[in-house]
């Protein structure tokens, strides 16, 4: 990270680590960063959170910059992720929702009917203009460290307001994707306009890749994936292909589904713990990086047995012949010590020095 004041250099951003191995090309060292790297797992983030609920700090500029390079300053990550949620833009347009802590998203007016649907309108640039500004902040600090954007995929944010909050099985969901088709495809046409136009704003303002988070969608069979979801994320890659910055695509349990997540339209393919990245390699098709994928709860295991499982991790990479961004199999767990992720750093980065 650069001095304070200092303006980012962008060929030393284009030249990092991350965007290097986005790209497939030769790195200096693995990079490494986490999912959910920003929030409870650091007493300083819970302290400049203090009295300020989560989506009232999601449009605080100056504490989304703080927020956001908190983890790249304690554990010198290759890149910063965007303090946000995936429910940010949706709260934007002026769906009537919160985020209640320990339970996540919930929604005042679950989508069950056509008529639901007028809660969905089109997202302008002007109605998170915080974003702008947030990232206008951050790229000015940052020097040569990558910032990645992020948004909730259609699917995954359909379920949020399908359900009316979290849930397991996704019945309301599904019910609605099978039984109504024509009002599903209705539906995340619109939330794949709103996630377009949201990576959008975050890519003009200076991200220099951006991460689709699928994170449910592992609860579908691959044809449904295929025939329901596959067209509306494809439509969000498709619309900031143009830009030239990686577009990440990460979901949980999606091991049948790497394959096709990666052809929606990504060029790095997130993967959780559950399939190890040389199996991964032989999912995706050929030129596309990969990124994880240690179980973020081997993190709560003895020293050695959290490097050993790392080894493995990074040994699967190297197999795959793909570029590798390291990172967990999921978001980092709320009670993981911070000092075990700065740990992880390190010896990814020493560990795989050129
Ligand atoms: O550091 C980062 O990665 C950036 C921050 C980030 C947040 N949400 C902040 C947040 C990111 C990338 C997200 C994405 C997100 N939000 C996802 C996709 C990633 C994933 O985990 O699969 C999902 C599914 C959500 C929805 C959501 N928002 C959940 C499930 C929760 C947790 C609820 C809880 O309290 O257990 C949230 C709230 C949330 N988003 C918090 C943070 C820091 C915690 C709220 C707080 O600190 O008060």
């Amino acid at each position: 990270m650069a001095k304070s004041g200092a303006v980012q250099d962008s060929d030393a951003v284009k030249d990092s680590a991350f965007l290097r191995a986005c790209r497939g090309e030769e790195v200096p060292h693995t990079p490494v960063w986490f999912m959910r790297q920003a929030g409870r797992s650091l007493p300083e983030y819970l302290k400049v959170r203090e009295g300020i609920a989560m989506l009232d700090s999601c449009t605080m500029p100056e504490l989304v910059k703080e927020i956001t390079l908190q983890p790249v300053r304690r554990h010198q990550v290759d890149a910063a992720v965007y303090f946000s949620d995936i429910v940010v833009p949706l709260k934007a347009i002026g769906v009537d929702l919160d985020i209640k802590p320990g339970i996540g998203p919930v929604i005042a007016n679950p989508i069950r009917s056509r008529a639901d649907l007028q809660q969905l309108r089109p997202l302008e640039p002007g109605d998170v203009s915080y974003v702008t500004e947030a990232i206008g902040l951050l790229t000015a600090e940052l020097g040569a460290t990558p910032l990645i954007g992020f948004a909730g995929a259609p699917y995954t944010l359909a379920s949020y307001l399908v359900e009316g909050g979290p849930s397991k099985n996704h019945e309301n969901t599904k019910a609605l994707m099978y039984g109504d088709p024509e009002l599903w495809q209705e539906l995340l046409d619109r939330l794949a306009d709103i996630t377009a136009a949201f990576l959008k704003v975050q890519i003009e303002a200076g991200a220099s890749a951006v991460q689709l988070f699928d994170s449910w969608v592992g609860a579908l069979a691959p044809d449904d994936y295929r025939r329901s979801v596959m067209p509306a994320s494809a439509k969000v890659f498709d619309a900031v292909a143009g830009y030239g910055v990686p577009r990440i695509h990460f979901g949980v349990g999606t091991g049948e589904l790497l394959g096709l997540m990666g052809d929606a339209g990504a060029d790095v393919v997130g993967v959780d713990w559950r399939v190890p990245l040389d199996e991964a390699a032989r999912r995706v098709a050929p030129g596309k990086a990969l990124q994880g994928n240690l179980d973020p709860t081997v993190l709560f295991a003895p020293e050695a047995a959290i490097r050993a499982k790392t080894e493995e991790v990074l040994a699967a990479a190297e197999a795959s012949g793909r570029g590798h961004v390291f990172n967990l199999g999921h978001g980092v767990l709320p009670s993981t010590d911070p000092d075990t992720l700065t740990r992880l750093v390190a010896h990814v980065h020493e560990a795989t020095q050129r």
